[in-house]
Formats: structure tokens, sequence, C-alpha cells
């Protein structure tokens, strides 16, 4: 199969398009050919070498397409079918014509390989995050980089149950912001007053997945970083404040479908931004790695 395959870790240009072996299902798993590939901030990190990932690898955390043999153990009549979800293996991703999976959930009829693959991780950390959070109808929350991946679920997943949603982002992304039902407040110095001003009925609880910084002005609005959860700043216990990571124990395909089922019947948005072959993998990081996409950057292998 062709792939996207990292020789040695290092600058985009490592992603060079080769012939790979297609994997094999194992027990519990689904071979699919692989549609659609979300774009995600750690395949950066991936790619440059910080997880100690071994050569010869392929990325790519997350995935749409369509079963084409099942491992043992697994429904037969899932051949065919279309699904969105997690590779198995860090280093045989979903950057290829196909992946094998065990965590995935089936795409509901009217949505799109790209739409389906931008839904999964950004579903599942958000609904975590919130979870922990234990939010409440009433409460009004601060969801930073709430025009991105992660963010933008979040902003939705906590408008459905009733929240009040201050969505912080750029301030070219105020509108998709606001038509997601958030309150658009911009990033950067001030964030505090801004804050403040936008709920002037005080916050209750803070949802962090733009990292860079944004903690102090969160624990100050806050009085404390109790009711706060940052899924991007891995520096989070210098402010007493919790960071969550997914990881494949934790990893819930409840929510993704949730969503999917949302875009479905036109009451989700999931923004894509640009689409690039596979051979354009490179493009594609440089692009990621610039932090303002204005939605999920996906690949088509
Ligand atoms: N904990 C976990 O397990 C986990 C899982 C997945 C992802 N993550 C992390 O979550 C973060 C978000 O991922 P994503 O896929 O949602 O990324 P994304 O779609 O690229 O969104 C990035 C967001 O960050 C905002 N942003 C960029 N630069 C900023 C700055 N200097 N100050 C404030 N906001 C800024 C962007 O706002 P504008 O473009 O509007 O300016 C955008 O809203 C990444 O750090 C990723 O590594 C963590």
């Amino acid at each position: 199969m062709k792939a996207a395959v990292i020789t040695s870790f290092g600058e985009p240009s490592v992603l060079q398009v080769a012939e790979a072996p297609r994997p094999v299902p194992g027990p519990g798993q689904a071979l699919a050919r692989v549609r659609a590939a979300g774009v995600n901030p750690a395949e950066i990190q991936a790619r440059a070498g910080a997880f100690r990932l071994h050569a010869p690898a392929i990325i790519g955390f997350e995935f749409a397409g369509v079963v084409e043999q099942v491992g043992p153990g697994v429904d037969e009549s899932l051949v065919g079918e279309r699904i969105a979800g997690w590779p198995d293996s860090a280093s045989q991703g979903s950057y290829a014509e196909y992946t094998v999976s065990s965590n995935f959930t089936t795409i509901p009829d009217g949505v799109s390989f790209e739409e389906a693959a931008a839904t999964v991780i950004g579903a599942d950390n958000a609904a975590r995050a919130l979870g922990l959070l234990n939010i409440r109808p009433g409460d009004t929350l601060v969801v930073t980089g709430a025009s991105g991946a992660l963010g933008s679920a979040a902003v939705q997943f906590a408008r459905r149950r009733g929240v009040t949603v201050i969505g912080v982002a750029g301030t070219s992304n105020a509108d998709f912001v606001q038509s997601l039902g958030a309150i658009p407040v911009a990033h950067g110095p001030g964030l505090v007053d801004r804050i403040r001003a936008a709920a002037p009925g005080g916050v209750d609880a803070a949802l962090d997945t733009a990292g860079k910084g944004p903690l102090p002005a969160l624990v100050e609005v806050l009085g404390g970083p109790e009711r706060i959860v940052t899924l991007a700043d891995r520096d989070a216990a210098r402010y007493g404040v919790a960071f969550s990571a997914g990881h494949s124990g934790n990893r819930d395909s409840q929510p993704v479908r949730e969503a999917l089922d949302l875009i479905a019947a036109g009451a989700w948005t999931v923004r894509i931004g640009r689409s690039f072959p596979l051979a354009e993998a490179a493009d594609a990081h440089r692009l990621v790695a610039t932090g303002h996409t204005h939605g999920k950057v996906i690949i088509l292998p």
C-alpha cells in the first residue's frame, strides 16, 4: 500500500510517500481503507521525534474509511461499513491507504469521510474534559481555542448541556465562534478584562484547548485553579491546573458518535480547512504548525 512513511524523524519533508506492507487485522481489529485522516498538532510533535517512535513509522492518529477485512472476534457484517476512529498503533497510523483499529464507530449517512475524520479526536477530548469539569446547566464556561478542533467541539457539547460559553479565539474567528453559540472573546493581552466584561455574572469553569499561555488569566478569573482543565498546556502543574491526556485507555467513541449523528441532523458544525493528497502531507503539517488553520486539515490517502 501507499503511505507517508517516516524513515527518520525531523522536518515536514520526512513525510515521504513510499510502499509499505498492508497491515493485517488481528483479534478484535478491523482493517480500514482510509479515505480521510485528520491532521493533529500531536502528529507534528510525533513527526519531529518527540514521541520516540521507531522508524519506519506511519503516523496519523484519527481516520475515517471503509472496513475491508476483519480479524478474529469481529462481526463479518462490518465489512463494507463506513467507520471513523483511532488506529491502534501510533506507528501504523492513518496517513496510509490502510490502517487497523479496534476502537471506532460507524459513520451515519449524510456525513462525509472528511467530516468524520475531523470529529474523532476533537469530540472525544472535549467530552472527556467537560466531564472532568462537571459542568451543569446554567454554568458559565470559558473555552480557549474555541475556533479549533477541540475547542469548537467543547463549545457545542457545552451549549447542548445548557451552559453559557465564552469562546476565546482569534478576532478573525469571532463570527465562527458566535455561530457555534458562544460569546466570542479575543485571545491575547487583556484577556482577564475581556472575559469579565463578557461574563458580568462571573465564570464557573474553564477549559483550555489553546495552551500558549492563557492559564494565569484563567486562574485569575476563576479565583483559583480547581475548576480549570487544560488539554493543551503541559506546564499546567505550575499553576495547579489539571492536565487531561487522551490515551488508548480512555478514548471513547460514544461522544464521537453523538457528534456524527448531530452532523447528519444538521445540528453540529465541523469545519474543514484544507484537504491535501497524501503526497502533500508535508504541506499539511506546515499548515497545522501555524496554529491557525481555520478548520481541520485533512489528508486524503
Ligand atoms: N490532551 C490531549 O490528549 C490532547 C488531544 C488532542 C489535542 N491536544 C492539544 O490540544 C490543542 C488544540 O488542538 P486542536 O486540534 O484543537 O488545534 P487547532 O484546531 O489548530 O486549534 C488551535 C486553537 O488555538 C488557538 N490559538 C492558536 N495560537 C494561539 C495563541 N497564541 N493564543 C491563544 N490561542 C491560540 C487558535 O485560535 P485562532 O486560530 O482563532 O487564533 C485555535 O482556536 C493542541 O495543543 C493539541 O496538541 C491535546
